[in-house]
């Protein structure tokens, strides 16, 4: 890739405010110099996502994502750089610029978006012609009117192994390509490339952007497997879409409606419930959830009335109450699934549904119902069993007015006085409280573990060297001004680790080069590392700004860089290894001479 020009990023960035920026896909709020706010990232509900308004960067102490406005954009709108960078261009009105970068993998998800729109247009062609009578019969069969079809672009793929390929290939497009899309895959010997679909109908799925990312198709009979996706490609992954989101995300409700299946979620569209979505043959994970979290508030899970959809239910609430959600059950009277139900319900669909989302309860009650459900209230010992794994459940709601609530509601069902569940949930309460605090404070000193320091792998073997380091790190980003000393007496040789040599390299010659430090980190670092920056140029709050404290840093850095190394060590002779060792107490106090 050809590297964009400091210029031009910082425009971008100057010109593309990270806060207003965020601000569109999440609530912040001031905090001190920072702007906090729910971690759009990962499903969390105390805020531990900042951005430093100062320097224009983020940093999520949950899940460790970083960086600049670009690399915001990177994560939330799912682009590689270029894209990215593209994206704020055209928000601030401005040109890329002319010399255009060779960037293939972008290139090649274009190209995948591309074939698959094609893909989507030769299945629909093909359903509604001769050949997919079969198909379109099989679709109005089950209830869909013509309108729904188009509207969701349904389509059909011919019982034939070449048909797709064959013209995708007449529209200019390569194996490669084709391949890379997972529309068609090598066959056995190698020598031609088969359709992946054949004798289905298709149902593309679409993203927010309106871009075909991927293929669910159905077989027509009872045939296995039932349904087949397109696998994870370049630009689709099923653990972080959901059919349909496209729709639902302009409606005009509040609430999404999470079903299991395809079906479910045309259906209810049909219906007038534009707001519904469904996993992708994967069961609801948290990508999911926060993903959901920016379109709405509110969930109604709404999953097959079966033992599996009812366990899939409990996980679900689980995740999106992680996620900071609201959530309702919807539970189908009668019929397997939403699309049962409604189908079952003609014309009266609609109001037959808006009848059971207005009946659903809350995940609290569907929880305790289906508690309740497992007990004999007549006999004593299942009455105390129930009663205990009912106030497990009401000790994790956060809100105290709605634990009220609950405790009434299980005194009036079991007969048991409201002051002594209630003194059973305080003590519960407590419990959890310490459990928690002892699990927070050992997160925390994780975190601050260099174990887990990723980034830079041997942090953990270098403590003492890699806090110089990065202090010395932290101090030069905020003290251009002292490159020349520091420089005159710290090599880059002489740091121990090498993530944070690349860094004061990385560094110095920008600031050299009458540079701002900061301004490319999305273009030169991953996230992770940039996050990593991040934390480190935090550093220089917390620490002593003066030449004392600088010299002490250069100081341990040079002292830790003489000793010898493990290695050093096993290969060295009885000889060298007093050298090594009487080098190492003569620098010790090298940077105090000077
Ligand atoms: P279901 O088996 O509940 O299917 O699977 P459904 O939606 O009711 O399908 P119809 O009504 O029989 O057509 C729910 C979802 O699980 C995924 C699909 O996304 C499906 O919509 N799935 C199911 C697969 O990916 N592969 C399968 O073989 C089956
Ligand atoms: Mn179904």
């Amino acid at each position: 890739m050809a590297r964009l020009s400091d210029d031009f990023i910082r425009e971008i960035k100057y010109r593309n405010d990270l806060g207003e920026l965020a601000g569109a896909y999440m609530q912040l709020k001031r905090g001190g110099r920072d702007l906090v706010g729910l971690c759009p990232f990962h499903g969390e509900k105390t805020p531990s996502f900042h951005i430093r308004t100062e320097n224009g960067l983020f940093h999520c102490f949950g899940c460790g994502a970083g960086g600049d406005v670009i690399t915001f954009v990177m994560k939330i709108e799912n682009l590689d750089y270029m894209e990215a960078v593209k994206f704020l261009a055209q928000r601030a009105g401005m040109s890329m610029p002319e010399d255009d970068y060779d960037d293939s993998l972008s290139k090649m998800r274009t190209r995948i978006y591309e074939a698959n729109r094609e893909a989507a247009r030769f299945y629909y062609q093909k359903l509604i012609s001769k050949e997919g009578a079969q198909g379109l019969s099989y679709l109005r069969n089950r209830g869909l009117a013509d309108r729904t079809i188009r509207h969701f672009g349904l389509g059909f793929a011919p019982d034939e192994r070449f048909a797709l390929g064959d013209h995708l290939r007449s529209r200019g497009f390569t194996e490669n390509e084709m391949i890379a899309a997972n529309l068609v895959f090598k066959s056995r010997s190698g020598n031609s490339v088969l359709d992946r679909f054949y004798n289905r109908v298709m149902f593309p799925i679409i993203d927010v952007r309106g871009n075909v990312i991927a293929f669910g198709g159905r077989i027509m009979s009872d045939q296995k497997p039932k349904y087949l996706n397109t696998s994870d490609t370049l630009v689709f992954n099923k653990s972080n879409n959901l059919f349909s989101l496209n729709n639902a995300k302009n409606s005009k409700s509040d609430s999404l409606i999470l079903c299991e299946g395809y079906m479910d979620v045309i259906s209810l569209n049909q219906a007038g419930f534009t707001n519904a979505v469904a996993t992708l043959g994967t069961a609801l994970t948290p990508d999911q959830a926060a993903l959901m979290k920016r379109y709405c508030k509110e969930v109604l899970i709404c999953y097959d009335a079966d033992e599996a959809g009812q366990k899939a239910t409990a996980r679900a609430i689980d995740i999106l109450r992680k996620a900071g959600l609201i959530v309702r059950v919807i539970t189908i009277p009668d019929g397997k699934d939403p699309d049962e139900f409604i189908r079952r319900h003609g014309d009266q669909g609609h109001a037959a549904f808006q009848n059971i989302i207005n009946g659903s309860g809350n995940d609290m009650d569907y929880r305790m119902s289906k508690l309740k459900a497992r007990y004999d209230m007549n006999a004593t010992q299942d009455k105390l069993n129930y009663l205990n794994e009912a106030v497990n459940l009401l000790c994790e709601l956060d809100n105290p007015m709605e634990r009220e609530i609950y405790a009434s509601k299980l005194s009036d069902e079991t007969g048991v006085s409201v002051s002594s569940i209630k003194e059973q949930v305080d003590n519960g309460l407590k419990r959890r409280r310490r459990a928690y605090r002892k699990n927070e404070f050992s997160q925390a000193q994780r975190s601050l573990s260099a174990r887990d320091d990723r980034v830079n792998p041997q942090h953990a073997s270098n403590l003492r060297a890699t806090n110089a380091e990065e202090s010395l790190i932290a101090y030069l980003i905020n003290h251009p001004d002292r490159l020349t000393y520091i420089h005159e007496r710290v090599k880059p040789e002489d740091f121990t680790t090498d993530f944070s040599r690349k860094l004061y390299e990385y560094f110095s010659e920008r600031i050299l080069n009458n540079l701002d430090p900061l301004t490319a980190l999305s273009r030169d670092f991953t996230s992770e590392e940039q996050s990593k920056i991040v934390e480190i140029a935090d550093k220089y709050k917390n620490m002593p700004h003066t030449r004392e404290a600088l010299d002490e840093f250069i100081g341990v850095i040079l002292d830790e860089s003489s000793k010898p190394t493990e290695q050093d060590i096993r290969n060295s002779s009885a000889e060298e290894f007093t050298d090594l060792f009487s080098n190492l107490k003569s620098k010790k106090t090298k940077p105090n001479d000077q």
